[in-house]
């Protein structure tokens, strides 16, 4: 039996003959920039979201970028943001020119760990990026409450938190700003790339706006030294599709994390705590392992998928030592996570054959090695 670390083809079964038809009426239009569909779901994902503004965009570090850069954060400024996460979050603070601090993470959801942000103030610190990694939504509050006493700006990364929600807010709502990705393995996946930026202030929507646009105000003047950072229309069909799935889709999600989490109980593994007060939508389902490679190598050869998320710390990563960047504590927890972390097959379509091929070889494989995590 083959199991998938996930499974593309699967979520767009369901749209597949919508697709065909509205890409028909597409053709008719011929409206590709900026059409009808990237229109109507600007409208749709941040009603969706809970926040008054959304601006589709081409992908997720993008839209990271057009909310830095549209409150003003550049040359000299600091932001701070954990080292456990996707690149992509430390480097769209190093493209707009400002300093990445990097801080440890909370070891039982492995998002930024509030305390640690507070000890990373300075005078130069103008933002802060939680990341709701995996689908664990950050510990909001106590972010928010830094960030009001300081004066900071929140811009939450919740390219991996479709769906998710905190104390009954949702990801993408919280903050000054949010950034969204659509890479097509995310929960809300297009076919291919696209992103997306929420925030509840319209000046900052309508910066973006130019941004993605070449700081075009109108017919050949440039207000700005913009980009082109566009959503297509064709992305933005396939994500007005897939948007009514997308609960149902969490759903499952969350009773798949539950049979692991009965499943592997009795395990020396160790997984994730979702916080109580929280919906997490799982995006990943990251299992702790000591012996790590060897148990990867292990369900590779039962045709089970797994991954890493991630390997190398981004306070480790190479690219950094050409740029300006901090790092502020103890990353005990990253490091760790980054040696033990195994992402088990996470989607909405696996069946219960395949959990249960998934769930007997990890114990079978715990069985016979010692998979203690180190304290
Ligand atoms: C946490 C996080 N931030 C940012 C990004 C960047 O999104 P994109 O790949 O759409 O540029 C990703 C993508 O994987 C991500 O997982």
């Amino acid at each position: 039996m083959q199991v998938p670390l996930v499974d593309l083809r699967a979520s767009l079964q369901p749209i597949k003959e919508e697709l065909f038809r509205e890409f028909d009426a597409t053709l008719d239009g011929m409206q590709l920039r900026l059409g009808p569909n990237v229109q109507a779901f600007e409208q749709e994902f941040a009603s969706y979201c809970h926040t008054e503004h959304g601006v589709a965009l081409s992908n997720g570090t993008d839209a990271l970028y057009a909310a830095l850069h549209a409150f003003g954060i550049g040359a000299g400024d600091e932001v701070i943001a954990p080292s456990h996460t996707f690149f992509a979050t430390i480097e769209a603070i190093i493209h707009v020119g400002a300093v990445p601090v990097m801080v440890d993470v909370e070891p039982g959801t492995l998002t930024i760990d509030p305390d640690a942000v507070q000890d990373a103030v300075t005078n130069a610190t103008k933002a802060i990026i939680p990341v709701h990694l995996y689908g664990h939504p950050a510990n909001m509050d106590p972010i928010m409450e830094i960030a009001r006493h300081h004066g900071l700006r929140v811009i939450e990364d919740a390219a991996q938190a479709h769906g998710a929600h905190y104390k009954g807010r949702y990801c993408g709502s919280m903050g000054d700003a949010a950034s969204f990705s659509f890479y097509f393995t995310k929960n809300l996946g297009a076919f291919g790339e696209g992103g997306f930026m929420t925030t509840p202030d319209p000046d900052i929507a309508a910066k973006a706006r130019l941004l993605r646009e070449h700081g075009q105000v109108s017919a050949f003047e440039h207000a700005l030294i913009g980009h082109n950072f566009r959503m297509d229309e064709l992305q933005a069909i396939v994500l007005r599709l897939k948007l009514p799935n997308l609960d149902r889709g969490n759903q499952q999600r969350r009773q798949v994390a539950e049979y692991y989490r009965q499943h592997l109980a009795n395990t020396e593994l160790e997984m994730l705590e979702p916080r109580e007060d929280s919906y997490c939508v799982h995006h990943v389902f990251p299992i702790r392992s000591r012996s790590r490679d060897a148990l990867r190598q292990h369900l590779g050869a039962s045709n089970i998928g797994t991954g890493i998320h991630y390997k190398i710390p981004c306070h480790c990563q190479p690219a950094l030592k050409k740029h300006a960047h901090r790092i502020d504590g103890d990353l005990s927890v990253t490091e760790a996570a980054c040696r033990e972390l195994l992402s088990i097959p996470m989607y909405p379509e696996i069946t219960e054959a395949q959990l249960g091929h998934v769930t007997a070889q990890i114990l079978s494989f715990t069985q016979n090695h010692s998979t203690t995590v180190q304290a």
